[in-house]
């Protein structure tokens, strides 16, 4: 299956993403940090007006307790005074019963009538209340009013003190203020979203440089690596997860490759052998007993490559876990005897001396562990000098049962180690023809030994020996 542009689906680009989410950010802490601002101006500000408002409340309520009968200086204070200001105030005093006793000029037509304001309670001291309110357009005004009551006259006075600042010049600078705040919130949100698009492309081009390194990559290159030059470490550890994926498809391609030509190599020499002999055979007329020879030379060959096919197929078929195991609990012991005894005549054609040591339980298929044992010891008695020693050593604990096949031989080199499970790898592929060996032996054994979910390795000393380990865990699942 190919995989085009179009079949896969695709959910929002990284860069409008990190776009998105840097321009969201970039416009939360301006509108926090304008609101902020704002706030702490509009305060400060409504705090002055309210500071003069009440001292001048204090103002009027001290001439009232000081000289209650001293127009002159309520006069100066409410009627004159006002008038000479720049941040122009308003003032009333009125009685308990609602008689005017002074108020500024004006102070009705700017103030009207329906205009409610600030309650502050009856009761003597300088207590007053305070607000700002919207009298006409573009018109604000900080009310706010007092009491105060007078004990020590002979029949108790209470005067009503109200004063009105006008505040829309301060207003009027908070509006300018808010409408630079909110330009700067959108302007810097814009320049933001523009700045995080473009840095986020920025970031990204490494990806897109990724991407295309990628698309260069087919089956016939699987030995390039990904090389870019000073990767960021999210794409460094990409990479390299890469490279260590391609070498493994590399590794696994090659072992393919060698197979299919060994499979055709293996096959070639006993086909090549079987035409060359019927040819010859038909060049002219023969005996009966010439053609009787020929039939049974053939059979052999004939064996021989079945053997062969057999033996892939049965590797093939575990490979695709396609092979039923019939388990059955086995004393080892007597399972390794029946092979050896099988393989006594061959052993001591070479001298060979078999032995078995130890005891162990499994469960496993019968046939297919006897096939296992009888590939290692034949192997063992087949590349061992004369007179070696081949021993069987059977352990087990509580988790696991070991099987050592153990020999005096020649040994394999570490560098064949590596592959001596490998499908037809011999180690001396020379003395493999003599010997017949086709490199399947130690496949299957592999092949077998996992089925049963057990392990395998080989450990040899050059001169001195090889001993293979298989090892079957106890608790077997299956
Ligand atoms: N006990 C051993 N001592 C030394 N070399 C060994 C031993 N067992 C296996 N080998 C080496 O490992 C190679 C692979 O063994 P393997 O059993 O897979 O194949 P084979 O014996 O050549 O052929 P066959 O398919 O008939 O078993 C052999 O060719 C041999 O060189
Ligand atoms: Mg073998």
């Amino acid at each position: 299956m190919s995989w085009k542009k179009g079949s896969l689906k695709q959910s929002t680009s990284i860069t409008a993403r990190l776009a998105t989410f840097y321009t969201l950010t970039t416009l939360i802490i301006l509108f926090v940090s304008s609101a902020l601002l704002y706030w702490m101006l509009s305060t400060s500000i409504e705090r002055g007006s309210e500071n003069f408002v009440h001292s001048e409340i204090t103002a009027i309520s001290n001439i009232l307790r000081g000289h209650v009968n001293d127009w002159s200086a309520l006069n100066q204070e409410i009627v004159w005074k006002p008038q000479s200001q720049s941040n122009r105030y308003y003032a009333r005093v009125t009685t308990a019963d609602g008689l005017e006793v002074r108020a500024t000029a004006g102070i009705d037509d700017i103030l009207l009538s329906n205009v409610t304001w600030p309650l502050a309670p009856k009761k003597d001291g300088i207590i007053s209340a305070s607000k700002v309110i919207k009298i006409d357009k573009d018109q604000y005004y900080m009310l706010s009013t007092g009491w105060v009551v007078l004990d020590n006259t002979a029949n108790k006075q209470a005067f009503h003190i109200e004063v009105a600042l006008n505040v829309s010049h301060d207003q009027h600078l908070l509006w300018l203020y808010r409408q630079n705040l909110i330009f700067v919130t959108i302007f810097g949100t814009l320049c933001a979203f523009l700045v995080s698009m473009f840095l986020s492309k920025l970031g990204l081009r490494p990806v897109r440089k990724l991407t295309r390194a990628l698309s260069k990559i087919n089956a016939n290159q699987l030995s390039d690596r990904l090389v870019i030059e000073h990767p960021p470490k999210e794409l460094g550890d990409l990479i390299l997860a890469f490279n260590d994926s391609l070498e493994r498809l590399e590794n696994s391609f090659n072992r393919l490759s060698a197979f299919s030509s060994d499979i055709a190599h293996e096959l070639r020499t006993p086909i090549n052998n079987l035409l060359g002999e019927t040819e010859v055979m038909l060049s002219r007329p023969r005996e009966v007993e010439e053609y009787q020879h020929l039939l049974s030379s053939n059979l052999e060959e004939y064996q021989h490559l079945s053997h062969i096919v057999d033996r892939l197929l049965f590797i093939a078929r575990a490979d695709n876990n396609n092979i039923s195991l019939i388990k059955t609990p086995l004393v080892l012991r007597d399972e390794v005897r029946a092979v050896l005894d099988f393989l006594e005549a061959y052993a001591e054609e070479k001298q060979i001396n078999l032995s078995i040591k130890g005891n162990a339980t499994l469960e496993a298929d019968a046939t297919l562990l006897r096939n296992a044992i009888s590939n290692l010891v034949t192997n063992a008695i087949k590349y061992i000098e004369p007179e070696g020693k081949v021993s069987v050593i059977l352990e087990e604990d509580e988790e696991q049962v070991t099987i050592k096949v153990r020999d005096n031989g020649p040994g394999i080199k570490q560098e064949h180690l590596t592959h001596i499970f490998d499908r037809f790898y011999r180690v001396d592929s020379d003395r493999a023809k003599h010997t017949g060996g086709s490199g399947l032996g130690l496949a299957i054994v592999k092949s077998i030994i996992e089925l049963h979910g057990g392990s395998i390795t080989m450990n040899s000393n050059v001169g001195k020996g090889s001993i293979i380990i298989m090892t079957f865990p106890k608790l077997n699942a299956d």
